[in-house]
This record gives structure tokens, C-alpha cells and sequence, in this order.
């Protein structure tokens, strides 16, 4: 089949790879001319594991290409994916101008019955705005009415994760398909259906509802992520304080089935391009609508105060004044295999120890060039205080003569040093893990001072 994509941003790149590999003819377009330009050459703006390979084998097959040519994408194909970016207004509600502006050129050339699908994450009633602007642009440009081009608009919303996301869309839970049920949006579902033929050979997975219902999912479903992780952090902290181990804890509740293991990991909070955006969006919605979210509110307060944790914990050791101190940090990106720095929490901690007046040395295996970017904008008046910041190629020249080691990210890289080399290269034996990926038993009997996340350790 003929598909459009617009945007090539991460879900748009990732989608429009995935159908292509499925053998349809997709259309990806920006209007990033750099960004074009560059995926026009074989580089793929963004770090994701295989994603470089499947376009590669997509554009060489002739069933993916990369274009800024409005008028040849919409020509393309009567399904048009909407994978534009929908960034937090000041306020925490989704800015909808891509979104918007995306459904205009949608309308300003297409000659046929045209299935606008709204990938991007967009509150709900999203898809109604969509709708006038595409009835709006038709009526100008075909004031007879008979000669007027259809259209549908799909909320189909997706639930890739970073790291993992040419996995998650081949292999979906479910697809969620929110349509009218007029006869456009019949015409359009069956279209959207058959698309998505291949990934409901064993099992059906789609799942049809309402526009509003789909748009409302996609927030719900991350939304409840987002709990469990504030939920887990919180009793984390408490835990502490009571002398018990999260890790034993989170093992015995999710062995009930109607809990489960996911999500339940205590760290330094959630980050990334989605929970803090949509948990945001969803308490600004509830306030639209004169309904406090209240849970919700509380799971953005926990996790503000998770992000600062472990830095409380240097504090806790050394005092508010780091003056010449030096600190290692293992990993910047919000989590493994992505160097996406979005709301990572090392932003926090490398800026806090910044700013108390630490040297640090930090390692990331790929999120290093994107951390300076994102830093010189985070500690803004404060930017000259970078030329305390080295970033490092090796994990263990993180760690020479430092004072203690932080660490942000859960790479695998990290996960079984070599003690005696890690306790060589340090001043002084101490670790703030973030992301619980020691046994506290063997960081005591290799003699390290080790503070985690809600377990029973140096504290
Ligand atoms: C998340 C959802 O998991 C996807 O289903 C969704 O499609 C995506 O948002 C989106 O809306 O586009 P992603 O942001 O890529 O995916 O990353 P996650 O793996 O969900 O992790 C989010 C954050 O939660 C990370 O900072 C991670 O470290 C943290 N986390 C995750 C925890 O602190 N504890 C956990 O147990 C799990």
C-alpha cells in the first residue's frame, strides 16, 4: 500500500521504516531540509538500535524515501500519517501548531478520499481540530460541495519505547484505532486495517473505539507507567527510613499477577521525551475540564523530588559546599541504548553538582556530544561552570582520584566492573548508584560505601 509519513522525528522515522520493511511504498516527509538531506545520504539522525538498517535495506528496495516536496507527499498515498512533534507549552499543555499545520497542506493538495492518522501523542479532541481544519481548507479551495475530496481523521496512537522501538512496533501489544463511526471513517478503518493485516496473523490486536476513547489511551497508558514508577520511589524513601530493601519488596509484589514486574524499578525518576510531557498534559487537560488530577499532580511532585535524590545523598556525605571535590557519572541519557537527553534526571544532578561547586567526570556510551548541548542551555548564566565537566571515553576514567561515583543510567557496560580496578582509581570507595545495580552484600564486602535506591546499604 501507499503511506505518507510527516515528520521524521522518532516515531515518524521509525513508523515509516516498519511499514516500508512490510513491503508498502512509504513517503516519509519533513520540512527539515538538514534533516532531509541527511537521511537522503544514509544517516539516521537519531540513535536507535536497527533502526539504520532497515532504512538503508528500504531505501535501497525503492520502498522508502526522503523528501521535503509537500505537494508529491500528499499525492503519494490517501493515508497520511501525522507524526509531527507536539512539544509542551508553557502552561504543560501539547502545542498542536505541527499537528495543524500538517492537516492544512494535507488539505491544500489532496484530490482524493484521504485518511489523516494522528500518531503523534495529541489530547484528546485533537482529532476534532484536525477535522476542521482539513473541512475548512476543502470548502475553500471546492465550494461545490459534490466535488469535495472525503476524509477521516484516525487517532492511532503509538506506544514504541525508546531503545526498543523497531521491536515494539513489529511485535505491538496492540493497535488502537479511535475512528467515527460515519461511513468516512468505515471507509478509512478498513483501510487502517489493512495495513495493519500483518501484525494480527496470530492474534487479533487491534483494538476499535471511539476517536476520543484512542486519544485518551495513549495518555492513560503512560500515564499509569508514570504512577508506578512515583509510586515505587516514594516507597523507596520510605524504605530507607524503615530499614527495608525496595528490590525484595518489588520482587514479592510482582509475583501477583495482577500487579506484575514492569515498571516497578526504583531510580533517580522517570525521564524522556514522553512521561514528564504527557503526565504534564493530562493534569493541564484535567484543568480545562475544572478537575484537579490529583494522583497525577502527585506523581510530577515525587518524581521532581526523585530527580534530586541522590545528589541529597552527596550532600547527606559532604556537605552542601564540593568545593574541590571531583565526582564520577556513569551515564547522561534518560536511559540505556538512546542518547535522548530529554528530561534525563543526570541533567539535574550534573547541574546541582555544578553549581555546589564540583569537578565532574562523566561517561555516557553515546549521549555525551547531545549532554553538552543540553547543559550549556540548563546552567545558562552559569555556563562557564562547564569547564568542570569533562566528558570521558572509558567508564573507568570516570573515576580517577574522585571522591565518589554517581550513577544515571543503567548501561550494561556498567554492570559488572572490575572491583578492584573501580577501588584502584577512586579517592575515596564511594558510590551513589541511581539505579540499583549492585548487590549491596558484595559492594560491602568489597568495602565500598554504596547508597542506592530504598535498599539497606551505607545509610
Ligand atoms: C514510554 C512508554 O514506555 C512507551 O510505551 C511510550 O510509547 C513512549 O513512552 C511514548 O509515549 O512515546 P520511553 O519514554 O521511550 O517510553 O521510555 P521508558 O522505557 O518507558 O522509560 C521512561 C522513563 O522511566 C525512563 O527514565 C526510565 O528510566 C524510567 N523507568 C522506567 C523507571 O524509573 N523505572 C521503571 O521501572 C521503568
Amino acid at each position: 500500500m501507499n503511506v505518507t509519513i510527516i515528520g521524521t522525528g522518532y516515531v515518524g522515522l521509525v513508523t515509516g521504516a516498519c511499514l516500508a520493511d512490510l513491503g508498502n511504498n512509504v513517503f516519509c516527509l519533513d520540512l527539515d531540509e538538514k534533516k532531509i538531506a541527511m537521511l537522503n545520504r544514509g544517516e539516521v539522525p537519531i540513535y536507535e538500535p536497527g533502526l539504520g538498517e532497515l532504512i538503508e535495506r528500504n531505501v535501497e528496495a525503492g520502498r522508502l524515501t526522503f523528501s521535503t516536496d509537500v505537494e508529491a507527499s500528499v499525492a503519494h498515498a490517501a493515508i497520511q500519517f501525522v507524526a509531527v512533534g507536539t512539544p509542551p507549552d508553557e502552561d504543560g499543555s501539547a502545542d498542536l501548531k505541527y499537528v495543524l499545520a500538517a492537516a492544512r497542506n494535507i488539505a491544500k493538495h489532496t484530490n482524493q478520499f484521504t485518511v489523516v492518522v494522528d500518531k503523534s501523542t495529541v489530547p484528546v479532541g485533537t482529532a476534532e481540530k484536525v477535522a476542521a481544519v482539513l473541512q475548512g481548507e476543502l470548502a475553500e479551495r471546492f465550494p461545490d460541495a459534490l466535488q469535495r475530496p472525503g476524509f477521516t481523521v484516525i487517532s492511532n496512537p503509538e506506544f514504541l519505547k525508546e531503545g526498543a522501538a523497531v521491536e515494539d512496533f513489529t511485535r505491538p501489544d496492540r493497535i488502537i484505532l479511535g475512528a467515527d463511526s460515519d461511513p468516512m471513517g468505515e471507509k478509512g478503518l478498513a483501510l487502517l486495517r489493512q495495513l495493519y493485516v500483518p501484525f494480527n496473523r496470530n492474534h487479533e490486536r487491534t483494538r476499535v473505539m471511539d476517536v476520543r476513547s484512542a486519544e485518551f489511551t495513549k495518555y492513560a497508558a503512560n500515564a499509569m507507567l508514570a504512577t508506578r514508577i512515583s509510586f515505587m520511589n516514594e516507597l523507596a524513601s520510605l524504605a530507607e527510613l524503615v530499614g527495608a530493601d525496595i528490590e525484595l519488596v518489588r520482587q514479592g509484589i510482582g509475583s501477583d499477577p495482577r500487579i506484575g514486574y514492569s515498571f516497578l524499578y526504583a531510580g533517580t525518576g522517570y525521564g524522556g521525551s514522553c512521561f514528564p510531557k504527557d503526565v504534564k498534559a493530562l493534569i493541564r487537560t484535567g484543568e480545562e475540564h475544572g478537575r484537579k488530577l490529583k494522583i497525577l499532580q502527585a506523581v510530577e511532585d515525587v518524581n521532581a523530588d526523585q530527580k534530586t535524590s541522590l545528589v541529597k545523598k552527596v550532600f547527606a556525605r559532604y556537605g552542601r559546599d564540593l568545593t574541590g571535590r571531583t565526582f564520577g557519572l556513569w551515564g547522561l541519557a534518560f536511559k540505556p541504548n538512546t542518547d535522548d537527553m530529554r528530561d534525563a534526571p543526570s541533567r539535574m544532578i550534573i547541574k546541582e553538582l555544578l553549581l555546589a561547586g564540583a569537578r565532574i567526570l562523566a561517561h555516557d556510551p553515546i549521549a555525551g556530544s547531545e549532554a553538552l548541548r543540553v547543559l550549556r542551555y540548563d546552567l545558562n548564566e552559569w555556563a562557564h561552570l562547564l569547564e568542570n565537566f569533562s566528558l570521558v571515553a572509558k567508564p573507568v576514567d570516570a573515576l580517577s582520584a574522585v571522591d565518589g561515583l554517581l550513577i544515571a543510567t543503567e548501561w550494561k557496560v556498567y554492570r559488572s566492573p572490575n572491583w578492584n580496578a573501580v577501588k584502584n582509581a577512586m579517592k575515596h570507595p564511594i558510590i551513589f548508584d541511581g539505579r540499583n545495580l549492585y548487590d549491596p552484600e558484595t559492594m560491602r564486602a568489597e568495602a565500598f560505601d554504596y547508597f542506592a535506591v530504598g535498599r539497606r546499604t551505607a545509610m
